[in-house]
């Protein structure tokens, strides 16, 4: 059979980003069933109409990834009880149609979404602004289970590197949920 695609868009930039780390742990966990691509954006510009057409490389190239894709997962960080401004910025992009002939990349797409933090919220706030944004760009988004995680210092060895313990089973299982929510979806 066929792998699923599964990009996963990372909503920081940071090289040692826990959500970044977060994604590649789930990377390990659904590598039987689905490709799994970090989606990599750090070079599309600000959004901004006057320069939207022509589309700029970047951009293009980042919608085609997505296009391509089965099912969208978000790591979401939370700054200042949103998500960041990059994540939107992307999204910003993502909502405008290619063509008057074509939807916009994101409708319809299954979306999951998850965060880790240093702090005690887990990213549930941030990950609220973020569902209701999807929402209203009309992706299917699994609202069960969610998956927040909050201490992260709790799961980082004296390297600075993600060990996940406690939060295991809870990823594995939104893995396993997600990929039984494209399957859905799909056929
Ligand atoms: C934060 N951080 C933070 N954490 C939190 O739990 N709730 C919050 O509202 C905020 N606000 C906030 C604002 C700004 C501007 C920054 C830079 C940070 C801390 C944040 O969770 C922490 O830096 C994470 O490590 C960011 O995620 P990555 O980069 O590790 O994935």
């Amino acid at each position: 059979m066929e792998k699923l695609k599964i990009v996963a868009i990372v909503g920081s930039l940071r090289k040692d980003s826990y959500n970044r780390q977060l994604a590649a742990t789930a990377k390990k966990m659904v590598n039987d069933i689905a490709e799994f691509e970090l989606l990599d954006y750090a070079d599309i510009p600000l959004f901004n109409e006057d320069i939207e057409f022509p589309t700029p490389k970047s951009v293009k190239r980042v919608r085609e990834i997505v296009k391509s894709a089965d099912g969208i997962w978000f790591f979401t960080p939370e700054y200042n009880h949103f998500f960041s401004g990059v994540l939107k910025n992307l999204i910003d992009w993502l909502s405008r149609p290619i063509s008057k002939n074509e939807a916009q990349v994101l409708k319809g797409k299954p979306a999951a979404v998850s965060g880790i933090t240093p702090g005690m919220s887990g990213t549930g706030i941030a990950q609220d602004h973020l569902v209701t944004l999807i929402s209203f760009l009309n992706m299917n988004v699994m609202n069960s289970p969610r998956l927040t995680i909050p201490n992260a210092l709790q799961q980082i060895n004296k390297d600075n590197r993600l060990e996940l313990t406690d939060s295991t089973p809870y990823l594995q299982k939104q893995a396993d949920a997600f990929i039984n929510f494209i399957q859905s979806k799909r056929f």
